[in-house]
């Protein structure tokens, strides 16, 4: 039985923004309306947001653009342009108790987590595409006859970002730090479930002093605020982190104008355990793998792969860890597991349980419902899963883990592969050969080997196949919000 504190009312952070941020103002919805977010440990509510629609979304790309078009930010000194979002970290790092406090609050992941792991890989990820703003340049190229010609990397113009609620700050910075960085301008719309720390994101980025409509952040809903970012012709290129679902109405919807689009988007990430494997640590990466942020991770390890000599004792090393999670309120530092984000995602995951249960697996932790207020999960664990079930085939997005046993290499890779997805792939082995073979053969963006969930700025992230194209971080994060121009001179003489 997984160890539960009770939730409780939380030490509520103070909220300072809920309306929408458009040319550097704060306005209310020109509809007037305004929507709940939900403390998802309490099912409280936390506060009223404005509810921005097509005629915000409108306002805020007519802002974009000009700040684009016309305003200082991708024609100042590239290097003033680093200078302020360094300048906006620091203030991150100011407010780092308030930002995780909120964070907490809002997506119910513990205030630990945000405080130790989001916040600081956000600010990580900022200050490292600072450090690209001056440093993005073209090539000179030899090309046949009398020509000088060169190329030049230019902002892709207004980019329309569009996030989820399962790392919301952390989104926020994977997204505006290469578009800044480049010299876009933004129109971002958070998700509905966590639209606080992205406005407290914009207020701190107008101290920072980026200029007004450079960032514009409309919350909203997917179908009315998403959905106008992603037909606006003011908008140059939509980066889109969610549901496949989603991305399929957003590929549709932008084709008329072939928009730029990058789409991170889900998994069912293998993770697989050789024998000869150190076992502790694999089963500490098992857990972190399947576990982390409530099992609301698009890489989350679902699919532990267990060779069959080691089956029956790693399964049992798993399931005493899982049962040892500490599920609870978000703001005891004690607390490993908070809720999952809303009600729609608890009873998505409860029914992945009953399937697992109804298609023969055995549950062999957790399953429940923990208490009887906010949304949350005992950690849980299934074995005997077979591939075509479909707590083995489709994306849970909770603390769901399915076990599978192997017996050859050749069966495991191609099981491994066996799946729409391609986001991400672990291996845990001794053997370096072995490893190496392992993470070229496996289809998948992102491969760890003897580890998990390790995450640089500057190490390139995104998938293969259905889980989605681009790449988000590193050097090849910033391609996606760069035009290459080029520029062909004749060298001849005039008159020759
Ligand atoms: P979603 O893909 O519907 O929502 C993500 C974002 O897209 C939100 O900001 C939402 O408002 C927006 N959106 C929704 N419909 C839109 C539309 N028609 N046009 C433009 N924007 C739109 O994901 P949702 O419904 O929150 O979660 C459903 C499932 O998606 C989860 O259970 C999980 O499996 C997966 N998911 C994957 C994520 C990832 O990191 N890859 C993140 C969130 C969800
Ligand atoms: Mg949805």
């Amino acid at each position: 039985m997984a160890t539960v504190t009770a939730p409780r009312r939380a030490a509520a952070p103070q909220i300072r923004q809920t309306q929408l941020f458009i040319d550097g103002q704060w306005v209310p919805a020109k509809s007037g309306k305004t929507f709940e977010t939900i403390n998802p440990a309490t099912e409280e509510v936390i506060a009223q947001v404005a509810e921005g629609d097509a005629a915000d979304v409108e306002l805020a790309v007519r802002a974009a653009r000009k700040a684009f078009d016309e305003g200082p930010w991708p024609r100042m000194d590239a290097r003033e342009r680093g200078r302020i979002m360094m300048r906006l970290c620091d203030l991150i790092e100011a407010e780092i108790d308030e930002l995780a406090a909120l964070e907490s609050l809002d997506n119910g992941k513990p205030v630990s987590d945000a405080r130790t792991g989001d916040i600081p890989l956000a600010i990580d990820a900022l200050r490292y595409y600072a450090g690209w703003a001056d440093k993005i340049h073209g090539q000179t190229i030899p090309v046949s006859g009398n020509y000088f010609c060169y190329t030049r990397r230019e902002p892709v113009g207004v980019a329309g970002q569009i996030i989820p609620w399962n790392f919301p700050i952390l989104m926020v910075a994977w997204k505006w730090g290469p578009a800044l960085a480049a010299g876009c301008t933004i129109v971002m719309k958070p998700a509905e479930q966590t639209p606080l720390t992205a406005l407290h994101m914009a207020r701190l980025a107008q101290k920072a002093g980026v200029p007004d409509g450079v960032i514009n952040v409309v919350p909203g809903f997917g179908p009315t605020a998403g959905a106008a970012i992603v037909k606006h012709p003011g908008i140059d290129k939509v980066a889109f982190t969610g549901s496949g679902e989603t991305a399929q109405i957003i590929m549709r919807q932008a084709a008329d104008q072939l928009k730029r689009l990058t789409f991170e988007l889900g998994g069912k990430s293998p993770n697989i355990v050789f024998a000869d494997a150190d076992l502790a640590a694999a089963a500490a990466g098992a857990h972190v793998g399947i576990y982390l942020n409530q099992g609301q991770c698009c890489c989350a390890g679902s699919r532990l792969f267990v060779e069959d000599k080691i089956h029956g004792e790693f399964v049992e090393r798993v399931v005493e860890q899982s049962k040892k999670r500490r599920v609870g309120d978000p703001f005891d530092p004690g607390t490993q597991q908070g809720p999952q984000v809303d009600r729609a995602q608890f009873d998505k995951i409860m029914g992945y349980i009953e399937s697992g249960k109804a298609e023969g697996a055995t549950c062999a932790a957790g399953g429940r419902r923990v208490g009887d207020r906010g949304f949350f999960i005992e950690p849980t664990v299934f074995t005997n899963v077979k591939d075509e079930m479909k707590i083995a085939r489709e994306e849970i997005f909770g603390p769901v883990l399915s076990v599978l046993k192997f017996s050859d290499m050749e069966e495991l890779i191609r099981r491994a592969n066996a799946t729409t997805f391609g986001l991400a792939a672990a291996v845990w082995t001794r053997d370096i050969a072995r490893a190496h073979e392992v993470a070229k053969r496996l289809r998948a963006g992102t491969v760890w080997v003897n580890c998990y969930d390790v995450f640089d700025a500057a190490a390139p992230f995104g998938g293969f196949k259905q889980s989605g194209f681009g790449r988000e971080l590193g050097e090849r994060g910033l391609d996606s919000y760069l035009e290459t121009k080029t520029v062909t001179v004749s060298l001849d003489p005039p008159g020759a």
